[in-house]
């Protein structure tokens, strides 16, 4: 097992990374003394693999539990939901004590989160996120919430978990495809921090794929471990944290415009970071050999790195850009890499050169 500390002062907590986790936590739990009664809030897919396990081992550990299960998928990330969990929590006669439990990927942990955030103005917070995204990058860092219908994640807090457990195990029953849109974000961080990361991904892509549990505890802890850095230094997001939305600008914009139905996450920011490395190789030092070493890794890693985009949607693909939350003044900025294993923030690019870097990922 690997453990990483994330360092936010009296906030700060452990990531535990490693196989065979679940059946811990209500020992971990107790040690830290979070309180005899928990509500565990999962997804109707997690649910039926994990429950069970995680049920048990709170009430070994003498902690009762009440279960919520959600329909799976990001149309559960909503306000309603929100209040139905509240319901649930009063009627379980949850108090004060009490913490939340987020079982399951990134959609139950910024749920969960935002109930914990905001139950009696915050209970305690646990996650145990089951998807290779949520354990690199959504259970790290804090930020809770929910979408509204005029956009994702507009509703929301910062509010660090006591404990995150990312039990290695859980990925078995991931499908394939999650499991490689979570690469997406994996090798984000090798571009954007760290050379030897990138390197080790190239070298050993194939046993990830495999899910060799030794090289994805490795993987993950460091994952872990750069986003912690990053958020420890910027938890409230006013300029470092941006680096993290490497590949991001392009990325979100080419789900919103294909309304979040065609492309996982994962998958649209592959399209976005290899957009990115073209933008990086115009703009800053960063080579072209660089740039189709990233393209290389994401394409070995199984994710898509070109688009059909019509005229149409091209026009409000940099529509959606835009309109993205992060832009400041109207201003569309870049994260821009200079060499793998480095990357730089506020990036203003012209039109023209997005336009150069769409034609770059069309098909
Ligand atoms: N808070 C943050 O900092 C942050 C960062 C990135 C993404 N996010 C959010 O995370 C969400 C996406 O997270 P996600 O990719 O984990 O999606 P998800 O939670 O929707 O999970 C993907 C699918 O896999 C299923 N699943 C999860 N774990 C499984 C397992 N072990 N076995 C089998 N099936 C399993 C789920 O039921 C779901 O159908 C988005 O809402 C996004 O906004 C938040
Ligand atoms: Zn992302």
């Amino acid at each position: 097992m690997k453990t990483v500390k994330v360092p936010l002062g009296d906030r700060s907590y452990r990531i535990l990374i490693g196989p065979d986790l679940m059946q811990q936590i209500g020992k971990q739990c107790q040690k830290l003394k979070l309180g005899t009664s928990c509500a565990i809030v999962t997804d109707d897919k997690v649910g039926p693999l994990f429950a069970d396990t995680v049920v048990k081992s709170f009430e070994d550990a003498g902690i009762r539990t009440t279960l919520i299960t959600i329909p799976n998928g990001e149309q559960s990330k909503n306000l309603r939901l929100v209040h139905q969990c509240y319901d649930r929590l009063a009627e379980a006669r949850l108090e004060r004590k009490s913490f939340v439990v987020a079982l399951g990927g990134g959609v139950v942990g910024d749920l969960a989160g935002f109930v914990a955030a905001t139950y009696l103005r915050g209970v305690d917070f646990v996650q145990i996120p089951t998807t290779l995204l949520s354990q690199v990058d959504s259970s790290v860092g804090g930020k809770v919430g929910v979408n509204l219908k005029a956009g994702k994640n507009l509703v929301g807090a910062f509010y660090q978990p006591k404990l995150v457990l990312c039990d290695l195990d859980s990925l078995k029953t991931l499908p394939e495809r999650e499991f490689r849109a979570g690469l997406a974000e994996v090798i984000k961080y090798g571009i954007i921090d760290d050379a030897r990361l990138f390197k080790q991904l190239e070298k050993e892509i194939d046993r990830l794929l495999q899910l060799d549990t030794h090289c994805l505890e490795g993987v993950i802890a460091r994952c872990c471990q750069i986003k912690a850095k990053v958020v420890g230094e910027d938890e409230k997001e006013s300029g470092l944290r941006a680096i993290l939305n490497y590949g991001h600008t392009i990325g979100h914009a080419i789900e919103a415009i294909t309304r979040y139905g065609t492309y996982l996450h994962g998958e649209a920011i592959s399209i976005g970071q290899v957009a990115a490395g073209y933008l990086s190789q115009q703009l800053t030092d960063f080579s072209i050999p660089h740039a189709d070493r990233a393209r290389c890794l994401f394409e070995h890693a199984g994710l898509p790195t070109t688009i059909k985009l019509s005229k149409p949607q091209r026009t409000r693909l940099i529509q959606a850009m835009q309109l993205d939350k992060k832009v400041s003044a109207g201003e569309v900025k870049f994260v821009l890499a200079h060499q793998i294993g480095h990357a730089t923030p506020g990036h203003r690019v012209t039109p023209d050169l997005i336009h150069a870097a769409l034609d770059h990922v069309s098909k």
